[in-house]
């Protein structure tokens, strides 16, 4: 049976033509340290890095390619942003569309006096800028939300959520975990100080690489989360303060970073437009191949408009983990079950806490396997 992968909401598969092999290259025959090494490799990987830096810099419109942080996965990300930057008595609004990668550091800052609120959504979990003043509190410092949900796909607009922040005068910062490589995420148009991001989503590239991109703003009120070894200022105990050092202690992950080099290159050749093109094209199959089957609740926007290529179904009538596991076992389908590690989602969009079957879709998927899940819900409604 052929594996029909449709759980790239979790992680992309496969990643970019030309990721393994630079991984591989990296491996074989680079091999050094970044930023440690008075050498050629260690010259041409630090080279090869800032080149990244400035792709991820020039994709979300960013001030500076030594803005762009690296660290392991955008959870890390989140936390510095959130950790780094509340203080007891701070207040924040998050989008009640969050992932646990916000909610559960924000939740462990409520011991030390930091309290947050869900703003206000619509039932597809859109936020509804409107509404906002309402929410705003004389200590409220920030708005932290998702560009889009990894539950149900729905996009938020992101220009309006930033005008609002710069007009009440918080800070703005964005989890482009769902869009990052797959739409526009632009720091300028959405007055963002801090882009999140990830490597091995939507852009495509491998796991245990991600990051950040921030305001020299938001910069000089962030402190660092872990301080340590990062190449420069070596004679001297205090960590550096300036980009990108002050935040990346350690050895960073540079095979993977060579793998999402070679990720945004392709992104770059191939063109975000033309695939996103194609999965909206896959999405609107799929869900008008499934939206009338009994016992098919589709979660969300009913329709492609505002949103990426991840659906979410409530099998109303089913246990969904069963309809997953049949999908797997006697169609090869690979879907993603349960919470999403998004619960607060859940409660929004009414499906807590059966929870719903998710469907993510790729570039690399095609029409023919889109008509495989297709038929293969119909057969599995009719046998459970
Ligand atoms: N956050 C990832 C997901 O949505 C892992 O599945």
């Amino acid at each position: 049976m052929k594996r029909i992968y449709m759980d790239n909401g979790a992680t992309s598969y496969p990643k970019a033509p030309g990721v393994a092999e630079a991984m591989s290259d990296f491996i074989l025959n680079v091999g050094c340290n970044v930023g440690r090494g008075a050498y050629a490799e260690a010259f041409n990987a630090q080279r090869k890095i800032w080149e990244l830096r400035e792709m991820l810099c020039e994709l979300f419109e960013g001030p500076d390619p030594k803005n762009v942080i690296f660290d392991m996965n955008i959870t890390q990300s989140l936390n510095m942003l959130i950790k780094g930057f509340l203080k007891e008595g701070d207040h924040v609004l998050i989008s009640p569309m969050e992932h646990n990668a916000v909610v559960r550091p924000l939740h462990q800052l409520t011991s030390i006096g930091v309290s947050y609120d869900l703003l206000p959504a619509d039932e597809a979990g859109c936020l509804v800028v409107e509404r906002f003043s309402e929410f705003v509190k004389p200590n409220t410092k920030a708005i932290i939300c998702t560009h889009a949900s990894n539950v149900c796909g729905t996009v938020n607009p992101l220009e309006e959520v930033g005008a609002f922040a710069e007009a009440a005068d918080l800070w703005f910062i964005v989890d482009a975990a769902q869009t990052a490589g797959v739409m526009p995420v632009s720091m300028k148009r959405f007055k963002a100080d801090a882009i999140a991001f990830t490597g091995h989503k939507g852009l495509l590239g491998p796991q245990g690489v991600g990051g950040f991109i921030l305001t020299d703003a938001l910069n000089e009120r962030l402190t660092p989360l872990i301080a340590g070894g990062t190449g420069s200022h070596s004679e001297s105990v205090v960590q550096p303060e300036f980009l990108p050092d002050k935040f990346e202690s350690g050895t960073p992950n540079t095979v993977g970073l060579y793998g999402l080099h070679a990720a945004l290159s392709y992104l770059n050749k191939e063109g975000m437009e033309k695939i996103f093109a194609h999965e909206m094209a896959l999405t609107e199959q799929f869900m008008n191949g499934i939206r009338l089957l009994s016992g098919v609740k589709l979660v969300g926007r009913q329709d492609v408009q505002g949103r990426t290529a991840v659906v979410s179904v409530d099998f109303e009538g089913y246990d969904n983990a069963e309809v997953s596991y049949c999908l797997e076992k006697y169609h090869g389908i690979a879907t993603r079950v349960g919470m999403h590690c998004a619960p607060l989602a859940h409660q929004q969009l009414g499906t807590f806490p059966q929870g719903t079957v998710r469907f993510s879709f790729s570039y690399a998927n095609t029409t023919e396997e889109i008509e495989t899940a297709i038929n293969a819900i119909q057969e599995i409604l009719k046998t459970l």
